[in-house]
C-alpha cells in the first residue's frame, strides 16, 4: 500500500483537485484507492457531491482526542465508484486543531486509523488542508509520499518551506522518511510569468519533480462545481489527459526514499514569510523538531 499525501501550506493551489483526480484515475486503472478528506473545508467531500452537513461521523470521529475506538476508519467510508472509497471530512474536524493540543501521540492519531487498511487498499490519498497544524503533521506522518502542488505562484514556493521544515522534523526526531515531489499545477505556457516561475521550482526540486504538468484547465475548475472528477465530467478535457498521465506516473514512479539533499536552496525571497497560515497553537512552538519534541503530560 502507498500512503499519498496532497500538501502544500498555499491556499487554492490544486490539492483537491490533484487528490480526487489522482484517486479516481487510480481506481480506472484497478487500483484499490481510498481518498482521505482531511481538510475541515471539506472539498474533496463536496468535489465527489457528498454534503457535509448530512454525515452523522466523519473523519473528526475517527481522530478526535477522548476516542475510545468506537469509530474506525471504516465506519465512515463511502463508496464513490469500483475501487474507490471515500473517508469524508466536515467542518467539525477543524476542532482537532485544538484538542489535539498537548496530548500524547497526537502526530500519530492518522497514522493509528489506517493501519488497519493495509491489506484493503493499493493506494490511500490524504487530501490535506492549506494551513501548517496537527492535521497537516498527522498526515505527513501517516504518508511515506507527498505531491506539492505548485501552482506557479510565488505564494505557491513559499509554501513549501514549511512543509520541508516539517519533513525534515519528522525524519530528524521520530525517524520518518517522506518522498516529496513537486507537481506544477494551472500551467499556462502562454504567459512568461509561468515559464519564470516553472524554472524557479525546477531549480529548488530538481529530480523531485513530477514530469507531469498540470495545465490551467477551465473543464478543472467546472468540475468543482459539479461534485465530479474531470473523468466523469469531460473525457476530451485537457485536464483528464494531463491526470490520466500523473496517475500513470504515480504507478510506474519507484518509491525512493527522499534525498533532501537534493532539493535545492530556496532562493532567499522563498524564506520570507508574507503570509502565515500556520495554526495560532502550533505557530507557538518555535520550530517543528520543538514541536516533536515537547512532550506532553496528557494522554488521550
Ligand atoms: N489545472 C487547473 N486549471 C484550472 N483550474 C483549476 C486547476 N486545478 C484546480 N483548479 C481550480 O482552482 C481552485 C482551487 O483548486 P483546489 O481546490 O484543488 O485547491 P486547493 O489547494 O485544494 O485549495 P485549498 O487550499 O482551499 O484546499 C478550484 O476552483 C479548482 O477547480
Ligand atoms: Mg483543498
Amino acid at each position: 500500500m502507498r500512503i499519498i499525501a496532497s500538501a502544500n501550506q498555499k491556499g487554492g493551489c490544486g490539492k483537491t483537485t490533484t487528490a480526487i483526480n489522482l484517486s479516481y484515475f487510480l481506481a480506472g486503472k484497478g487500483e484499490k484507492v481510498l481518498l482521505i478528506d482531511f481538510d475541515p473545508q471539506a472539498h474533496a467531500t463536496m468535489g465527489l457531491n457528498i454534503d457535509p452537513s448530512d454525515l452523522k461521523v466523519s473523519m473528526y470521529d475517527v481522530v478526535r482526542p477522548w476516542h475510545n475506538g468506537s469509530t474506525g476508519i471504516n465506519d465512515i467510508l463511502i463508496p464513490i465508484g469500483e475501487n474507490f472509497d471515500l473517508a469524508p471530512s466536515s467542518a467539525s474536524l477543524s476542532a482537532v486543531e485544538q484538542e489535539l493540543s498537548g496530548l500524547t501521540g497526537r502526530e500519530s492519531k492518522l497514522l493509528h486509523a489506517i493501519e488497519a487498511l493495509q491489506m484493503t487498499y493499493d493506494y490511500i490519498i490524504i487530501d490535506c488542508p492549506p494551513s501548517i497544524g496537527h492535521l497537516c503533521f498527522n498526515a505527513l506522518r501517516a504518508c511515506e509520499e507527498v505531491i506539492i502542488p505548485i501552482d506557479l505562484s510565488l505564494f505557491s514556493l513559499r509554501g513549501v518551506s514549511k512543509l520541508q521544515e516539517m519533513i525534515t522534523a519528522l525524519k530528524e526526531k521520530l525517524d520518518h522518511d517522506t518522498t516529496a515531489r513537486a507537481l506544477i499545477t494551472m500551467y499556462d505556457n502562454r504567459t512568461r510569468y509561468s515559464r519564470q516561475v516553472f524554472d524557479e521550482v525546477k531549480e529548488v526540486f530538481r529530480e523531485n519533480m513530477f514530469e507531469t504538468v498540470i495545465r490551467y484547465n477551465i473543464r478543472l475548475r467546472e468540475t468543482s462545481d459539479c461534485g465530479l472528477p474531470i473523468g466523469e465530467y469531460d473525457k476530451h478535457a485537457m485536464g483528464y489527459r494531463d491526470y490520466e498521465d500523473l496517475a500513470e506516473e504515480v504507478i510506474r514512479s519507484q518509491v525512493t526514499k527522499m534525498n533532501q539533499a537534493s532539493i535545492g536552496e530556496h532562493p532567499s525571497y522563498i524564506h520570507e514569510s508574507p503570509q502565515q497560515h500556520v495554526t495560532e497553537h502550533v505557530g507557538d512552538e518555535s520550530t517543528y523538531s520543538a514541536y516533536i519534541m515537547k512532550e506532553n503530560t496528557q494522554t488521550d
